[in-house]
């Protein structure tokens, strides 16, 4: 071959090898503008990303920056990528990309919205080799709303604190940023107390746990347990750096001590703690439990305040989650220290019984600037008056919750459980609780009931994937089960219904799963 055809060989080569950007990403912006000069840029190593000066979390997002896009950080000067504040926006999470030729600018409504913004042309970009073009554009992203959540069960598997970061990780790529985070339940206390160091030394233990798909003790005679232990927990030092960790990625952690069920953990080292005085065990099996906390007692409310006094020190959050779902009220009905409380405080409904005590921690977290939510089993005794709801036995508790002018968060069964089968096959898949939710299921959901008035919508925050982890016993297991279908919660809440589309977002998601593959992340590769 001659020289000047090995040339033009070589230079049609590099062309091809300068891949064409075209900000489709997921969560999808939402206006993308190509510049018709159809001019580019090319993104190369050495260039340059420039921060406020003295703004610590500008320099943040400028290092998460430089480290996506293999750029150097710069204090103030103009770089070639320019982070700025300044967005007009009631927004804090908007931003706009601006690609030109002065170079790029991500200008955010607030610290955040600049994060996302970076986040959006890091998924533009990451997956190309070579050379990147980047056409001169406007591109500005705006999530539907404030709450973007996602649960993580850390009680019935105990998942490490590596794990949880890696976690956070992912919530950040698809613009999550809440971490519902779910810390005790009757088969295992994860949050280290100082004050009662029982909880972390034993109610962490559990020593066997119940084989194969099953729910309670239906069948005692033929229930079979493996034997091994499943331990772990939290120490406060630990939580405090994971906090810190997520707070960079501007996410929220919203911890959860589940109150007044889902509480045999504590009671197997506090039995005072429930009806019957126990003596009780870590449960080794899955499903609701009768025994509850016993609220007649006046040492329960002191442990509790104890509790959520060191939860609070630890997790700025001001949401606080109590729980509240799934308590059985056989005890409290069979309890004389319950029933003398509630003639006390003349209740006549055990529902009731319920509400006084998330009333007595609505005051005490009140007083320390904290709000709470609870799943929709509190709505039952009426709520206390400031409690936000999270609604997952379908959209009512929620719709009630919104129209009596509460917070809600919507995490359905139907669209949000990702412990469920994502495949009909269920041959294909570890053996899950059961369930179907494909990723076309969790994409259709819409967070708001159409028949609630717009004033009620605005009560509406928005809506999280929960991921219970009775059937997950690995990380890799657990990012199987988030990954795509946190791609499309995802676009569920950035994206106003007019601009999903479904078939649009899967084209979408090829890159993103190419993103998953560079990042390590596993995930589910059919989908229905
Ligand atoms: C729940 O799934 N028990 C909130
Ligand atoms: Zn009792």
């Amino acid at each position: 071959m001659n020289k000047r055809l090995l040339f033009l060989v070589f230079a049609a080569l590099s062309l091809n090898l300068a891949a064409e950007v075209n900000y489709q990403v997921i969560p999808l912006p939402q206006q993308i503008s190509i510049d018709k000069s159809g001019q580019s840029m090319i993104l190369s190593e050495g260039m340059t990303v420039s921060y406020p000066a003295k703004n610590l979390k500008m320099k943040r997002n400028a290092e998460f920056a430089a480290e996506y896009l293999g750029l150097t950080v710069t204090e103030n000067k103009k770089g070639d990528v320019n982070l700025t504040l300044g967005l007009k926006s009631n927004n804090p999470d908007d931003y706009a990309i601006n690609i030109g030729k002065k170079g790029i600018t991500i200008q955010g409504a607030s610290e955040s919205g600049v994060f996302y913004g970076i986040q959006t042309l890091r998924k533009s970009v990451m997956n190309e080799t070579g050379e990147v073009r980047l056409p001169y554009a406007w591109v500005c992203g705006s999530p539907r709303f404030s709450y973007r959540g996602t649960e993580l069960d850390c009680a019935r598997h105990f998942f490490p604190i590596a794990f949880i970061k890696k976690f956070i990780d992912i919530l950040a790529l698809h613009g999550i940023n809440r971490f519902h985070w779910h810390l005790t339940d009757d088969q295992g206390w994860r949050f280290e107390v100082k004050a009662l160091p029982e909880l972390a030394a034993k109610a962490s233990i559990r020593p066997c746990t119940i084989v194969g798909k099953n729910i309670g003790l239906s069948d005692p005679d033929n229930t079979i347990y493996d034997d091994t232990p499943e331990t772990g927990y939290y120490s406060q030092e630990e939580l405090r750096e994971v906090v810190r960790y997520a707070e960079e990625r501007y996410i929220t952690i919203i911890p959860e001590i589940d109150l007044p069920g889902h509480m045999i953990a504590a009671m197997s080292v506090y039995p005072d703690l429930g009806c019957t005085g126990g003596p009780y065990k870590v449960w080794s099996c899955w499903g609701v439990a009768d025994d509850v906390l016993c609220a007649g007692n006046p040492k329960t409310l002191e442990f509790l305040k104890t509790v959520y006094g060191e939860l609070c020190d630890v997790f700025p959050s001001k949401l606080i989650h109590i729980g509240g779902d799934e308590s059985p009220r056989v005890r409290w009905k069979a309890c004389p220290k319950c029933q003398a409380k509630m003639k006390e405080l003349g209740l006549t409904k055990e529902a009731e019984f319920q509400t006084y005590i998330n009333k007595e921690m609505e005051a005490f977290l009140a007083q320390k600037g904290r709000q709470i939510i609870g799943w929709d089993e509190t709505l039952e005794g009426g709520l206390s008056e400031n409690a936000a709801v999270m609604s997952w036995r379908g959209y009512e508790g929620g719709k009630a919750a919104a129209k009596l002018h509460h917070q809600v968060v919507m995490t359905p069964t139907s669209h949000c459980y990702i412990d469920y089968y994502q495949l009909k096959n269920h041959d294909a898949q570890p053996l899950a609780i059961g369930g179907y939710l494909p990723l076309s299921k969790v994409y259709s959901m819409e967070p708001v009931p159409a028949d609630l008035t717009k004033e009620e919508a605005k009560y509406i925050m928005g809506a999280q994937c929960n991921l219970w982890t009775e059937y997950v016993l690995s990380p890799d297991h657990a990012e199987y089960m988030l990954l795509p279908r946190l791609a499309a919660m995802s676009e569920v809440q950035w994206l106003q219904p007019e601009a999903k589309n479904y078939e649009q977002f899967l084209e979408r998601l090829v890159s993103l799963e190419q993103a998953y593959r560079l990042l390590g992340y596993k995930f589910c590769k059919a989908y229905e």
